[in-house]
């Protein structure tokens, strides 16, 4: 199926828009996939649940598929200019205790990485909301209706409150997300298509919450910073390959395969509370195939080639980590209780 034929739910968007249909009757037809394809907002949470092993549970997680996206309208049409979205990723086991067989072909736990004094830890996790507006009240509302929702099945929650700063910039100073794909881009990347044609309009998603050393980032020169990330602080403007050393963030993000770039789409926030002294940088990035993201994480921890690790992560702890799939609008809404 291609992907022009899929088409982003979602306030702003006018279902009329799916011309391709007509013109190419004898593909799959169009499938609404959630909102992960959505322009940057000032305010987001991340919401990471795992769920008691209740009978209960299952008819709970169950319900909330189904009529989730009634209560991001409930909450989001009291304040249509806050852009409210939310995103409803489901863990590998979480998969097989509330959703059951068929399940998406590349849907895992996530798989964690050691090298050297590097870490990517994987945490638990069976269910991501990613909840994104421009001011935070909103994203608040949603999470405490989705929490309301599922009630004391809930065992665990890892909640971060992010936040924009200043001109998209994340916590060490550089502006983060510039180079992510747009539009049909974006969609190609993150939209599941004919490769696993029961889970067609479906993304992956891996997050982590990394703590920075601030400290010590900051007593780096800024030259030696733009090395690490690969661009300029102020400016944003990426370096030469000929000054860019190959350890550098977005050269060992960068992956290819068959001759293609491969993109992933992020949606990094910052958070922290400065009287702790923690600064946090919570990566969120979704994709087609966990592939790719799971290659850029080797990458960065291992090395490319191994020791040629990403000096970022000398600066950057990964506290968590985990691995979901996030269904397209239309089957979550199929789900029964
Ligand atoms: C400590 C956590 C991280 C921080 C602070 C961070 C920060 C940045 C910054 C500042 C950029 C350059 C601007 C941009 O294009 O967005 C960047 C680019 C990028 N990052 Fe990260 N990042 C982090 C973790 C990750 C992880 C875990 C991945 C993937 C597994 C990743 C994938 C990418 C990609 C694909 C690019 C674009 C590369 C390009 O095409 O130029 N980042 N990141």
């Amino acid at each position: 199926m291609s992907l022009t034929n899929y088409f982003l739910a979602g306030p702003d968007r006018d279902f009329d828009l799916d011309f391709t249909m007509a013109e190419e009757p004898t593909k799959t037809p169009h499938i609404a996939s959630q909102r992960v394809v959505a322009s940057p907002t000032r305010a987001a949470i991340f919401q990471v649940l795992t769920l008691k092993p209740l009978a209960e549970s299952r008819t709970k997680v169950r319900s909330l598929c189904a009529s989730l996206s009634k209560l991001v309208r409930a909450v989001g049409f009291r304040s249509p200019e806050g852009k409210l979205s939310c995103v409803m990723g489901i863990g590998s086991d979480a998969w097989d205790r509330f959703i059951g067989p068929p399940r998406p072909r590349e849907l895992h736990p996530f798989r964690e990485i050691k090298a050297g004094n590097r870490h990517a830890v994987a945490t638990a996790g069976d269910l991501l909301f990613h909840i994104r507006a421009d001011r935070q009240d909103l994203c608040f509302e949603l999470a405490t209706q989705i929490t309301l929702a599922l009630g004391d099945v809930i065992s665990a929650a890892d909640e971060v409150h992010g936040f924009g700063y200043f001109d998209s910039r994340n916590l060490l100073g550089f502006v983060d997300g510039t180079e992510n794909p747009v539009e049909d881009d974006a969609i190609e990347a993150t939209t599941v298509g004919d490769e696993d044609p029961g889970f067609a309009g479906g993304s992956y998603v891996i997050v982590q919450k990394y703590l920075h050393d601030l400290d010590g980032w900051n007593a780096l020169s800024t030259e030696a910073q733009e090395r690490i990330i690969g661009r300029t602080k102020l400016s944003d403007i990426e370096l030469d390959d000929n000054v860019k050393p190959t350890f550098a963030h977005n050269a060992l993000t960068t992956i290819e395969e068959d001759g293609r770039e491969v993109k992933i789409l992020r949606g990094n926030m910052n958070f922290g509370r400065a009287g702790q002294g923690e600064f946090g940088t919570y990566f969120i990035g979704y994709a087609r195939s966990p592939r790719p993201i799971e290659q850029m994480l080797e990458n960065m921890f291992i090395g490319r080639p191994a020791g040629n690790y990403d000096r970022l992560l000398d600066f950057s702890r990964a506290v968590t980590g985990s691995l979901f799939f996030v269904p397209s609008l239309a089957f979550l809404e199929a789900i029964t209780p």
